[in-house]
C-alpha cells in the first residue's frame, strides 16, 4: 500500500540568484517521479539573468525576475506571491540575499535553504564533529567552500536546513561530508560539493514532505 505521507501535496517556490542547478536537481526528480505529490509552483529570481530562469521555464515552471529595489518591497511582492500561487515550502536554492527576520519568522519550518559546510544538530554552535571523531569549525556565510580549504579541514559538506533568522543557523534536515582532496581549490571544491547537493535537496524535500 502506498505511504499516504508520500503523496501528500507539497507546492514549492524556489528562490535563486544564479545557475539553479539545485532546482534542476528538484525539476529532474519530479520528472522522473521520484518527488511524488511535489511540484515547483513557481520559481523568483532577484537576477535577470540568473540561468535557473531559463531552467524552469525549459520545464514549464512559472519564472518571475522580481527586480530588488528594497529588501522590504521584495518581500511584500513575494509574500503576494506565495499565497497566489498556494506555495506551501520555500527552497533558498542558490538565493545570494539575506532575508528578513520578520519574513522568516512568518514561515517558522517552511524555509530550506542549501548551505555548502557541515551545520550541527539544531544549527547552533561553532563547532561540527565530523564522522571521523575530528572537531572542525562551523563555515557560515559567503565562501563556505573557501573557508574550508583555508581552515585546512580534510572534511567539509554541506546541509540542508530549515532557515532561523541567525544566518547559516536553522535545523538541518539532512547533511553530508564531502572530502577536501589535495590540490582542491575553491572552485574544485564547490563543484564537488554541488553533485552531492543535488541528492540532499531531493533528499530534504521528501524528507520535509513526510513531516508535514
Ligand atoms: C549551492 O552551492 C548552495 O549551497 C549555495 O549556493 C549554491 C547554489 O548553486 N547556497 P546552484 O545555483 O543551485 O547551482
Amino acid at each position: 500500500m502506498e505511504d499516504q505521507h508520500i503523496n501528500k501535496r507539497l507546492r514549492i517556490a524556489a528562490l535563486i540568484s544564479g545557475s539553479g542547478s539545485n532546482l534542476q536537481a528538484l525539476l529532474d526528480a519530479i520528472e522522473a517521479r521520484h518527488l511524488p505529490g511535489v511540484e515547483i509552483a513557481l520559481v523568483i529570481s532577484n537576477k535577470a539573468n540568473a540561468f535557473g530562469l531559463q531552467r524552469a521555464l525549459k520545464h514549464k515552471v512559472p519564472a518571475l525576475y522580481l527586480p530588488w529595489r528594497t529588501r522590504e518591497e521584495w518581500e511584500r511582492r513575494v509574500i503576494d506571491l506565495l499565497q497566489l500561487f498556494q506555495v506551501d515550502v520555500i527552497v533558498l536554492a542558490g538565493f545570494m540575499r539575506i532575508i528578513s527576520a520578520d519574513f522568516i519568522t512568518r514561515y517558522p519550518e517552511r524555509i530550506i535553504n542549501l548551505h555548502p559546510a557541515l551545520i550541527p544538530d539544531g544549527g547552533k554552535g561553532d563547532t561540527y564533529t565530523t564522522s571521523d571523531g575530528s572537531l572542525i569549525p562551523v563555515f557560515r556565510g559567503m565562501h563556505a567552500p573557501l573557508q574550508a580549504l583555508e581552515a585546512g579541514v580534510r572534511v567539509t559538506g554541506s546541509t540542508v536546513h530549515y532557515v532561523v533568522p541567525e544566518v547559516d543557523a536553522g535545523p538541518p534536515i539532512c547533511r553530508r561530508e564531502v572530502p577536501i582532496e589535495a590540490g582542491d581549490t575553491e572552485d574544485t571544491l564547490q563543484e564537488r560539493i554541488k553533485k552531492v547537493e543535488h541528492q540532499l535537496i531531493v533528499e530534504a524535500v521528501k524528507i520535509h514532505q513526510q513531516r508535514v
